[in-house]
């Protein structure tokens, strides 16, 4: 430890600081695969670490969450809906080119916009993610990165969008970010598919989902400068899916996947048991979930400067 002080002042400040920082990327790597391979609960790991359950777990678990993805691509790719045209329409004007795909999972938008005829870069941080992006959208140039740093040069891109992700990113960095990236006038487009609880079942369904605590997420987030006033829309849509789809969809929320493995046994079971006996599902070879899909879109100021 002296030998890291040294003899102090802000050389020593700078040099602790340094090594409590990796420290606790270290720390932060290590519950991340305890919890990922389901090796300590957030009463173990808040003991670990001289801390109560609640502690570690407001801590740590939105980070185990926006990581865990890789632990179920495979359902993420069956279970979750694609976006409806009018959104990707909306999102990327129809004069941008090179378009890139941020937090891009596998590529459930990704191919919308590759459809579409756009230059399409995928950034996707988790490997299990990209490898069946890849597989699903070979057109699409697949890149290992996060929004904070996003590893292409500075405006290189017409448009930026983000699926269903916006809330996994520190979204001050991730909006300095996508203003560099973009070409000056370029459009930054969020988008999340929201269920529509209005339908009685979707209300159960959500109720089971969140019964360990809700997911806050802000689907309509404001955008600060250099980036101008934020447009919105919503598209309302449904989309068919039969059973296995819809519990692959089940098993594919972040919340589900970090949850202990008795727990998530228990909660797939209560979802099973809504499709066999809710009025409007049992018997149903195909499910219609209604979605609300909120958008988000501006435009870098022309000069690129707020
Ligand atoms: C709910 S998925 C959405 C995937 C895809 N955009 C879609 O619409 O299906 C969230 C994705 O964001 C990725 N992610 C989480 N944190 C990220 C970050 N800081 N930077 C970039 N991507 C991130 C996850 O790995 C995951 O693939």
């Amino acid at each position: 430890m002296a030998d890291i002080v040294g003899a102090g002042g802000i050389d020593g400040l700078a040099r602790v600081t340094k090594v409590l920082t990796a420290l606790e990327a270290e720390r932060a790597e290590l519950i991340q695969q305890l919890r990922s391979q389901r090796l300590a609960s957030w009463d173990e790991i808040g003991q670990a670490c001289g801390m109560t359950r609640q502690g570690a777990s407001r801590r740590w678990s939105q980070q185990a969450q926006a990581t865990s993805f890789g632990d179920a691509a495979a359902a993420y790719q069956q279970g979750r809906p694609p976006y409806p045209a009018s959104a990707v329409d909306w999102l990327v004007p129809g004069n941008s080119h090179r378009v890139l795909d941020l937090g891009a999972g596998t590529g459930k938008l990704t191919r919308l916009l590759v459809d579409r005829g756009f230059e399409v870069t995928a950034v996707e941080p988790l490997v299990e993610m990209r490898e069946q992006l890849a597989a699903s959208v070979p057109k699409a140039a697949v890149v290992d990165g996060t929004a904070e740093r996003i590893p292409v040069a500075d405006g290189s891109f017409d448009a930026v969008v983000v699926a269903q992700a916006w809330h996994w990113f520190d979204a001050a960095t991730a909006l300095r970010e996508a203003g560099r990236v973009l070409v000056p006038g370029g459009t930054l487009g969020l988008v999340w598919n929201v269920r529509d609880q209005s339908e009685p079942w979707v209300a159960e369904l959500d109720r089971i989902l969140h019964q360990h605590g809700p997911q806050v997420m802000d689907t309509r987030p404001e955008l600060a400068a250099p980036f101008e006033q934020a447009e919105r829309l919503e598209v309302r849509w449904e989309h068919q899916l039969s059973r296995a789809d819809l519990l692959a969809m089940v098993a594919s929320r972040s919340y589900v996947i970090t949850l202990p493995e008795t727990e998530r046994t228990e909660l797939l079971n209560q979802v099973s048991e809504l499709l066999d006996s809710h009025l409007d599902l049992r018997g149903r070879k195909r499910l219609t979930m209604p979605y609300l899909t909120h958008c988000t879109r501006a435009r870098l100021s022309a000069t690129g400067e707020s």
